[in-house]
């Protein structure tokens, strides 16, 4: 049954209060819950229609008394009721089988919840929808040994002993809040505590819980959240209005974390950190997910979603909010740089593919299924575009209205953009067709200038196929005209409002043809076409001062040339490589020093295939994988010697420092390796061994071994070896291991893969395994696409789909882009598809996937 945003309507009863106990006891828990309801008098009389699934109902009462009801497996309605009463009821629900992770589960420290969107009423009856707003007190027992640590959401209110080794302890969170911010905890955890003093003076206490052993790989996460707290503070006048803040971690978690009100709930990968087992991007990623879980204690939970379409209101601000926080705390142009490339290489092609969608779908079968980088990332973009609208200023006074209207509410995207339109007087009508249309806008712009009037015009036409109509973005496009000798002509820098389909802009007073810089840090989220020269795009390389746009020049001169061998290569002949652009690479590494070794590092970095890929009508993912390895061997045998030289020259100077500075530093000096690696000599070999032996740092480690695994040689399976030796027991670890096998380039990887389904390490209940070695295998371009690798995961979606259908249809997403690919490999793929889609029983998570596929 796919649902509808046209149809919605208030909900006809409301919850005051929630009383629930929960008592957890292997093989079964017992949830009771008292509600103090109403009828909503803004809507008609009607029955009571309760959401739950997977209960087992013990009883239900109303003001005490046994009533009729009636029950579907996820309903229970009850029919001639006051317009105010008590609802009691009991259940009983099975987490140690609760294989989905939604809901109450079982992990192997404890219990644990999940109820975004709707696993709340996997615990209790309930009205399950966000519009609903309640504030709770909860009860919870547990035997005390085995689960020392119970908590809720809010404030420790009392706790106790009682028989056979027991214990409890009640909660409760003053603040209303819809019940997919509900958690719960009961496990044997370890803490780490520390404080918060808000600016104005009150004192937040903070808690990191993770498994027992593992505190010294908290205080990273602790000090980023400290700094959120700072951040939002100073940016947005946001002080954090709890006593208690507290960050769970847990192994089984589907998805990144998850922004309970005053207890959130982390895959651990997002907290736990040690310089010698994660990474510089680990620790980037960590500071930016628990930002983002703190930040949505306003966006999202103070203000929250009337409805479930509405995600990206909460969703699009808080990664954008999370991501300028990541800029202002490490390096904001490499952040930018790395937001554009992660939008390219996924939000691009769903947006081109069967699961397009609006950031605001208008309809779904699966909201689980909605948690998608055009809902988070292009979401993102679009809050970013408001600011590039009505700038910073307007945007934070257009926050500080959003909250003095809605604070407390659960409401639209129509209610934040209004905000920021009576803010700023910015009119948004036009705006909103973003929220509204899926795909991925179109932009070809031409240019012409007139010597003898010294007039340059740029003529701008926007398309885009996927909408319903051709209507007009409004799109906001920053740009630049450089002169031959790589200056910004004075005057020239601004920020375009396209408003037409067609249009056209005039520069004045232009003594010679200028190059234009258009779209500078990619100030919408489309696709441009302009027709580039080769010395105009390394011009801009070399001169632009927007990072963003200088590196955006090496990645349209290497797309064109690997396409072109793309071309060529299928063609049976042999690609052709001109010396300007390995000049181009050569001057870029010799810039280090001026522009940082960060962007250097991303400015060598080729584009990657499944980025490549979209520009292409039909894929052959063998010429495109063996054109994009040519290139960078080309690179690599050209430019050894300055490969070599900079490696050595950015050896580390001491001990590891997570700075920044270093991070870049470590960034270059790897793809340094990396490429070298292509020549697959025994010196770099050892090279590379030697690195990933001696390393006192999982980043330089890790990156070794990467390296190593794309290149045949027996060094590559000795540190495989040695690395599994020594960190089989950090699970973390272990994933990485996973994902730069199924990765790799080497032939045999989809039998590695295989294979590896049956080590000890992988385990398909377990999310992040699954992520680690079946959808990074997904993700890789030349080994999944064959007949072989499309039997293979189909095999594993269904596998995994009687276990974890949310999982699954993440994994089933491997499939979006086989309308791509030729017509051998469509028949495989659609076999493939089919065979999921008649698998009997098959979750309506993973069948409107591949229903959406099929098409
Ligand atoms: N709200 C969480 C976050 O972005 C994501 C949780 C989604 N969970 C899910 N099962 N769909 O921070
Ligand atoms: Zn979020």
């Amino acid at each position: 049954p796919t649902i509808y945003l046209k149809d919605y309507t208030a909900p006809a009863y409301l919850v005051d209060t929630v009383d629930l106990d929960f008592v957890i006891a292997t093989g079964a828990t017992t949830v009771s819950a008292t509600l103090a309801m109403r009828r909503n008098p803004a809507v008609a009389a009607q029955p009571l229609v309760l959401d739950g699934e997977e209960l087992e109902t013990l009883s239900v009462a109303v003001d005490g008394e046994k009533v009729p009801f009636s029950t579907t497996p996820t309903t229970l309605t009850i029919a001639d009721l006051p317009d105010a009463f008590t609802l009691h009821t009991v259940v009983r629900i099975d987490p140690d089988r609760n294989t989905r992770l939604s809901g109450l589960y079982r992990s192997k420290d404890g219990y644990f919840t999940q109820c975004e969107a709707q696993g709340f009423r996997r615990i209790t009856w309930f009205l399950d929808r966000p519009d609903v707003m309640s504030t709770y007190t909860v009860t919870l027992h547990a035997d005390k040994a085995t689960y020392p640590v119970l908590l809720a959401n809010g404030n420790p209110v009392a706790s106790g002993e009682e028989a056979d080794g027991r214990h409890w302890a009640t909660w409760n969170d003053p603040f209303r809040k819809p019940a997919y911010l509900f958690a719960l905890v009961a496990g044997k955890l370890d803490g780490l505590f520390d404080t918060f003093q808000t600016a104005s003076g009150r004192s937040v206490q903070l808690a990191i819980y993770v498994e027992p052993g593992k505190l010294d790989q908290c205080p990273h996460a602790m000090a980023a959240l400290q700094k959120s707290m700072k951040w939002d503070e100073e940016r947005f006048g946001l002080e954090c209005d709890l006593d208690h803040y507290m960050i769970v971690a847990v192994g089984d978690f589907n998805m990144g974390a998850m922004e309970n009100k005053g207890l959130n709930i982390f895959n651990t990968k997002y907290v736990l950190a040690r310089a010698d087992v994660a990474t510089d991007v680990d620790f980037e990623n960590i500071d930016r997910v628990v930002a983002h879980e703190y930040f949505h204690n306003w966006t999202g939970n103070r203000v929250t979603c009337r409805d479930w379409f509405q995600l990206s209101l909460k969703e699009g601000l808080t990664v954008f909010r999370d991501q300028e926080f990541g800029a202002d705390l490490h390096n904001r142009q490499t952040a930018r740089i790395r937001e554009v490339r992660g939008l390219r290489a996924a939000q691009f092609p769903e947006d081109a593919g069967p699961m397009a969608h609006p950031i605001r779908p208008a309809s779904f079968v699966e909201i689980n299924n909605f948690y998608t980088s055009t809902v988070y990332e292009k979401g993102a973009e679009v809050i970013r575009m408001i600011q590039t609208l009505i700038g910073r200023d307007g945007f934070r006074a257009g926050m500080d209205e959003y909250f003095r209207r809605h604070d407390g509410q659960a409401v639209t995207c129509e209610d934040f953009v209004a905000a920021m339109a009576a803010a700023s007087g910015f009119d948004f009508t036009q705006f909103m067709r973003w929220y509204n249309q899926p795909g991925t806008p179109h932009l070809a712009v031409d240019s012409v200038f007139e010597a003898k009037t010294g007039r340059y015009t740029l003529h701008i036409k926007q398309s885009n196929p996927r909408a319903s109509d051709n209507h007009p973005y409004l799109i906001p496009i920053r740009i630049a005209l450089f002169d031959a000798g790589g200056q910004i002509i004075a005057g020239s820098d601004r920020t375009l409002l396209l408003t037409e389909n067609s249009q056209q802009f005039h520069f004045d007073g232009i003594a010679a043809e200028p190059v234009p810089s258009l779209l500078r840090d990619f100030s919408a989220p489309v696709v441009l076409d302009y027709a580039y020269t080769p010395q105009q795009l390394t011009l801009l390389l070399a001169h632009e001062s927007d990072p963003f746009n200088a590196w955006e020049a090496g990645q349209r001169l290497a797309s064109t040339l690997i396409l072109d061998a793309t071309a060529a290569i299928a063609a049976g002949q042999a690609p052709v490589w001109p010396a300007s652009f390995v000049d181009a690479a050569r001057r870029l590494l010799q810039t280090q020093a001026e522009r940082g070794a960060a962007f250097v590092a991303e400015a060598l970095t080729l584009p990657g295939e499944s980025t490549l890929a979209e520009a292409l009508d039909i894929v052959d993912p063998d010429a495109l994988h063996a054109a994009r390895n040519s290139l960078r061997r080309h690179l690599a045998e050209q430019l050894e010697g300055e490969f070599a030289g900079l490696y050595a020259g950015l050896a580390p100077h001491g001990a590891y420092t997570p700075s920044s500075e270093e991070a870049g530093r470590r960034a270059l000096r790897n793809t340094c390796l990396a490429y070298l690696l292509e020549l697959n000599t025994p010196a770099v070999r050892q090279l590379a061994l030697q690195q990933f032996r001696s390393a006192d740092n999982m980043t330089d480690q890790f990156a070794a071994l990467a390296a190593l695994a794309q290149t045949e040689c027996t060094e590559r399976e000795t540190a495989l070896a040695e690395f599994y030796q020594r960190w089989q027991h950090e699970a973390l670890v272990v994933d990485k291991w996973l994902a730069v096998q199924s990765g790799s380039r080497l032939p045999d990887t989809l039998a590695t893969v295989k294979r590896l389904t049956g080590h000890p390490a992988f385990d398909i209940g377990n999310p992040n395994k699954v992520y680690a070695l079946l959808r990074n295998f997904g993700a890789n371009l030349a080994r999944f696409h064959t007949p072989a690798g499309y039997a293979f995961l189909a095999e594993q979606t269904q596998l995994l789909d009687g276990k974890n259908p949310q999982v699954a249809s993440r994994l089933a997403r491997c499939f979006d882009r086989w309308k791509k690919f030729d017509g051998e490999r469509q028949k495989h793929a659609r076999l493939a598809l089919e065979s999921i889609r008649d698998h009997q029983g098959l979750s309506r998570d993973v069948l409107e996937i591949v229903n959406r596929a099929l098409g």
